[in-house]
């Protein structure tokens, strides 16, 4: 059906009270397994690129591999710039092809936050593209040692309101305990509902839940299984999830488990046949292991048969 924003897709999940999921790609075979996962289930989806990525699969690649897929299935899909932090690339983005991009300016001080956001949004918006934002840092609520720290780390509720007033974002990655990446807790895991809760209360707008992978055990105990040491690895709980999405999280980005999936699936092919060397018998597991994750995420997240629903 072609690309849509950001906005279309992220504005139907929070009218409809469930979250869709943003997929990092890096990647033809990553790209397709998320776009099979997605059009199984008849869920939006949103494709999302780091600034690594694009320097990885170069800017033309990934654009035409996304276009390309999203003429191909039927789902609203939308192709989303990642944490944000280069303003070229940023600008790249916004005139070349995307439809959504983030700005990621979470590691300055609010007034300065509110200033580059502001001038990324008035960019963005006279394009036609969404705009995401992050406001507060990315760590696990175990690694605080401090409730000081905990309040200079995690997004508050007042800020998150003056911040979204003031920028005008279409949407914003609020801090509530995850963090990147597979080791993200230490003890119990867990999220701050409570200040998810106030900070959807008072902006209203879509929320995007940022380090949210589940790390899933099956998926974790093949990737130790065939050699891989991930032992203290350790996801969002999946219930865990399920509350956020009832308090307001609309987005939930997913990268670190479509990172096991394709770990996993070729550790194994090359541990079980020794004489492959064939990339399509190589990397064509990890595709069909990244579908089936999407897939669940899919249900997981309440995005599965939505897709009618954006721009409907
Ligand atoms: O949040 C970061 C994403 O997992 C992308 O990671 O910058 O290594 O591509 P990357
Ligand atoms: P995970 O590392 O939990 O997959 O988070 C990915 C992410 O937040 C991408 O922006
Ligand atoms: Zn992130």
């Amino acid at each position: 059906m072609g690309l849509v924003t950001g906005k279309e897709i992220l504005e139907a999940a929070n009218g409809g009270g469930y979250a869709v999921g943003a997929f990092n790609i890096n990647n033809l075979e990553i790209l397709q397994g998320v776009v099979r996962g997605g059009t199984e289930m008849n869920a939006p989806l949103i494709i999302a690129a780091s600034e690594g990525a694009i320097e990885y699969a170069g800017f033309d690649y990934i654009v035409a591999m996304v276009r390309t897929a999203a003429g191909l299935t039927s789902i609203p899909m939308a192709l989303h710039l990642d944490h944000g932090r280069d303003p070229k690339v940023i600008t790249r983005c916004i005139q070349g092809g995307f439809t959504s991009v983030m700005i990621d300016a979470s590691h300055l001080p609010l007034e300065d936050n509110i200033k580059e956001t502001k001038q990324v949004v008035k960019l963005a918006h006279a394009e036609g593209v969404s705009v995401e934002a992050e406001l507060g840092r990315l760590r696990g609520i175990e690694d605080m040692i401090s409730v000081d720290e905990r309040e200079a780390t995690l997004t508050k509720p007042e800020d998150a309101e003056r911040f979204v007033a003031e920028t005008g974002v279409d949407s914003l990655a609020p801090a509530i305990g995850t963090s990147h990446g597979a080791f993200k807790f230490k003890g119990e895991a867990k999220l701050d509902l409570e200040r998810l809760k106030e900070i959807k209360k008072r902006v209203g707008i879509p929320l995007v839940l940022h380090g949210a992978s589940t790390v899933p055990q099956e998926i974790l105990k093949l990737v130790t299984q065939y050699g891989g040491e991930m032992q203290d690895a350790k996801g969002v709980p999946p219930d865990q999830l399920k509350k956020a999405i009832a308090l307001g999280i609309n987005k939930i980005n997913t990268d670190t488990d479509l990172r096991l999936a394709l770990t996993a699936a070729v550790r194994r092919v090359l541990t079980d046949d020794r004489k492959v060397f064939d990339p399509r018998k190589i990397l064509g597991p990890a595709r069909d292991m990244i579908a089936e994750v999407v897939k669940e995420k899919a249900t997981l997240f309440g995005s599965a048969h939505k897709a009618q629903e954006v721009r409907s």
